[in-house]
């Protein structure tokens, strides 16, 4: 396949872009971050949906052929839409994320964040409920986000965070914890401190194993990624240096 749109509200997708392109299924990849209006995870469902088939739209000019939602809030509220849309495949991440959990032990205990909206859509706990989870704590951790997008990553600021979200939380009790923000990752480090004994589930990763098992795809190419933003290119770009480690058109 020739072309892969990807986006998200902002910089977070670049965590799922990061392993579309160490997967080499696309010769391109067409990134937009919608700059100008992060975060969509507190906004209404009706907004979000709006912003979403923006997204596409514009993604349409580049004649992709497959589109990655690597945004939690609105592969929550807006995949079918999005769907309906589009004349080629439409993946979301929680679909993938609840795809990478399915085949562990169905007494784990589980730990999902997000952002408001992903939490409170209920989507990912419908269908971890399905697969037979039971115990799933579920819990909407919206500062996160804009300490991603600022750079704040490790370090007190976030530690003080963690601690204020998850005071309640018996951590070393947690074995596998859900990702189900694609700035999360970028913490990774973070979540691993302060919940030792846990599994991260990443929407990046989760989306790469489910377009190898549904849409056979192979690692055929050297990908390279074009960057576009709503607002702020530049910054979006230093961003995509700093985490992408691949060379930027
Ligand atoms: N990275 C997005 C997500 O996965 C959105 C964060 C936001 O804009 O609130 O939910």
């Amino acid at each position: 396949m020739n072309r892969c749109g990807v986006f998200d509200s902002g910089v977070g997708g670049l965590s799922v872009a990061k392993e579309l392109l160490r997967a080499g299924f696309f010769k391109e990849i067409i990134y937009f971050g919608d700059t100008a209006r992060v975060p969509y995870g507190n906004k209404n469902e009706s907004t979000i949906i709006r912003y979403s088939l923006e997204a596409l739209e514009f993604l349409k000019n580049f004649d992709i052929e497959f589109l990655v939602v690597a945004c939690n809030s609105a592969s929550s509220v807006a995949i079918e839409e999005l769907k309906k849309e589009a004349s080629f495949p439409v993946v979301g991440v929680i679909e993938a994320g609840v795809k990478a959990v399915e085949k562990e032990d169905k007494n784990s205990n589980i730990l999902l964040v997000g952002t408001k909206r992903t939490i409170n859509s209920g989507k990912y706990q419908k269908l971890l409920l399905k697969k037979g989870f039971k115990n799933i704590l579920s819990k909407a951790t919206p500062l996160f986000v804009p300490l991603v997008e600022e750079g704040f990553v490790e370090g007190k600021l976030v530690d003080d965070v963690f601690e204020i979200y998850f005071s309640d939380i018996k951590k070393e009790n947690i074995d596998i914890i859900i990702l189900g923000c694609t700035h999360y990752p970028f913490l990774s480090s973070s979540f691993k401190k302060h919940f030792p004994n846990a599994k991260l589930i990443h929407s990046g990763q989760a989306i790469v194993e489910l377009l190898k098992e549904q849409y056979n795809l192979l690692p055929k190419f050297d990908s390279t990624i074009k960057l576009f933003a709503s607002d702020n290119p530049e910054e979006l770009r230093i961003k995509a240096k700093e985490w992408l480690n691949f060379s930027l058109i």
